[in-house]
This record gives C-alpha cells, sequence and structure tokens, in this order.
C-alpha cells in the first residue's frame, strides 16, 4: 500500500502506475460503502477550501458532497471576492490559507499558478481542471470504464475533438492504466506537446498504443470507448464561431460511431453542446454514459481526500 498522505493531485504524471490503481480501488470501495449506506467519517473536523476562478457544476457540488459525507466540511472560495481577485500574491494566499484549510481545490487558467499555489501550500493541494489537466475527470472516467467493462487494460478510448485538458490528462492516464488511446484532432488543435512526449515514452514504457492523427474515422475504428469535450473550453468564448468552422467534421455523431466496436461507450466529461460536438441521438443515446460518469466524480473525489488528507 502507498502512502499518499499530505500528497497534492495535479496531474497524472506525479503518480506511478500503482499508486493510480489504488486511487481507483479505494474509489470502488468508498462508493459501494456509501451505497450499502455504511458512514466513513475520517475527515471530521477537516476543511477543504475550493478556489474557483472558473464556472463549475460538478466539481463544485462534488467535492462539497464529498466532504460533507467524510464527515467534514468544504469551502467555496470565489476568485472574484477574495483577495486574489484584487492580485493578492498566490504564494501568501497559498501560505495563509494552510494555516486554516487540511486541503485546497484550485480550478483556475494556467496550470502554472495551481503548481505555484501547491509549491507555497503546506496542506494537500488538488487540482479542479487548469487549461491543461483534468485529473479528477479522467480518473472519474476510467472508474465509469471499469465499472461498464469489467476491466481498463487493454481496452481502446478515443478522444475526438479539441486537444485541451481532457485530452491531455487522457494521454498520461491512458497508459499508466494500459489502456490504448487515439486522439483525433483537427490541424492546429493538437494536444500540448510536452504533454505529447511524456505520454509517447508512457505508451513505450507500458506498452499501451497511442495514435494521435487528425482522421476521426480511423480513430473510432473498431474502439471501445468514443470522448468528446467542447469545442471552445472555459477562457476560449470568443473563438466560439471560428472553432464552429473549424470542428465542423470531429462531431461525433451517428456516422462516425458507427464505426466502433457495436457495445462502444459514449463519454462526455460535461457540460455539452449538443449539435456542437455531438448530436443529441448519440449523447442520449443507449451507449452514452454521460450521468453515471458525472456522479462517478463525487466517489474519485472522495478517494483523493481521503487518500491524501485523512
Ligand atoms: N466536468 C466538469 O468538471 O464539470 P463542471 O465544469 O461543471 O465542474
Ligand atoms: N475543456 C472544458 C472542460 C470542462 C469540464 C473546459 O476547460 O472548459
Amino acid at each position: 500500500v502507498h502512502d499518499l498522505q499530505g500528497r497534492d493531485f495535479l496531474d497524472f504524471a506525479d503518480f506511478s502506475a500503482a499508486e493510480l490503481q489504488q486511487l481507483l480501488d479505494l474509489s470502488i470501495e468508498l462508493k459501494q460503502k456509501h451505497k450499502a449506506g455504511v458512514p466513513y467519517r475520517p475527515l471530521a473536523g477537516k476543511t477543504l477550501g475550493m478556489i474557483f476562478e472558473k464556472a463549475s457544476t460538478r466539481t463544485r457540488v462534488s467535492f462539497e458532497v464529498a466532504m460533507n459525507q467524510l464527515g467534514g466540511q468544504a469551502m467555496f472560495l470565489s476568485g472574484r471576492d477574495t483577495q486574489i481577485g484584487r492580485g493578492e500574491p498566490l504564494p501568501d494566499t497559498a501560505r495563509v490559507l494552510s494555516r486554516y484549510l487540511d486541503g485546497v481545490m484550485i480550478r483556475t487558467f494556467g496550470h502554472e499558478s495551481v503548481i505555484e499555489f501547491a509549491h507555497y501550500a503546506t496542506v494537500p493541494v488538488i487540482n479542479g481542471l487548469t487549461d491543461l489537466h483534468h485529473p479528477c475527470q479522467v480518473l472519474a472516467d476510467v472508474l465509469t470504464l471499469w465499472e461498464k467493462k469489467g476491466k481498463v487494460q487493454g481496452l481502446t478510448v478515443t478522444y475526438i475533438g479539441d486537444g485541451n485538458n481532457m485530452a491531455n490528462s487522457w494521454l498520461i492516464a491512458a497508459p499508466k492504466f494500459g489502456i490504448n488511446l487515439r486522439i483525433a484532432t483537427p490541424q492546429g488543435y493538437e494536444c500540448d506537446p510536452q504533454v505529447v512526449e511524456q505520454a509517447q515514452k508512457l505508451a513505450a514504457e507500458h506498452g499501451t498504443e497511442l495514435l494521435l492523427t487528425h482522421d476521426p474515422v480511423a480513430a473510432v475504428t473498431d474502439t471501445d470507448m468514443i470522448y468528446t469535450d467542447v469545442w471552445a473550453s472555459m477562457g476560449q468564448e470568443e473563438e466560439q464561431k471560428l472553432r464552429e468552422q473549424h470542428f465542423a467534421a470531429y462531431q461525433v455523431n451517428q456516422e462516425l460511431v458507427a464505426h466502433a466496436k457495436p457495445d462502444y461507450l459514449f463519454m462526455h466529461c460535461l457540460p455539452a453542446h449538443r449539435g456542437e460536438e455531438v448530436t443529441a441521438e448519440v449523447i442520449d443515446g443507449p451507449n452514452s454514459v454521460i450521468f453515471d460518469e458525472a456522479e462517478n466524480r463525487l466517489h474519485v473525489q472522495k478517494a483523493i481526500i481521503v487518500a491524501t488528507m485523512a
């Protein structure tokens, strides 16, 4: 058993395959406990601060509920209403908040800000989404895949769309879980080159396949799972119209998914735009598991909190 107490959860790169498997196993255990109605309150008396510099429905609610269920409390801190929004230096904020809180979740723009905050904080810091990574979401996705397929190792996951935070986190997670990954992006919207380089090394090390392409059909052919995300992420709203043109050929629709295995799963981190990155027919269709996926945010985050902060 790996001791993860005191660790930050910023990026899958910081965790070994065995440590990630342990988090997944703990998620499953905590979910079963919760469904069986067994109270489990190892966070009694502890507080998680949650700094949001971007909007959120799932992350905010699931972290707050996670802390409640674990016997602790969560505190919502909007970037705008704290001194962060008036320019108080992050290193000061991190050191001050560490004197009150037992852990901090941050959702912000630059990934460097979370790294800087974690460097100065003396309590665990959890990445609740940056422009570069969204590891809590991908851990929930992997849990959902495991529940639906009974295993994850050797399966093929296809991501269609923007080479954004979701795609980048999948790049690092997939090889560590033994998952083959294919990513199809439009020209000019590829994943972060440094993350790709890391992923190529990891794929070679773990013996998994990694395909980066501009051809969505090649990426979905015989795949076990299709994943997509919005074309314009938070902070890119002004690019929406331009992106609609560049991404038009990357819509996940009935014609595209016909190339996947018949029992393929459809996932989306949500929020989704029906008629843009995915048709209503696909996202509301029989292969879609988006609400189980969203629920699993709660269970994996409880595992992350227990493992690092209990
Ligand atoms: N998937 C996700 O992180 O959703 P929110 O933006 O609603 O938190
Ligand atoms: N790529 C999206 C994910 C939202 C959960 C964004 O960053 O806005």
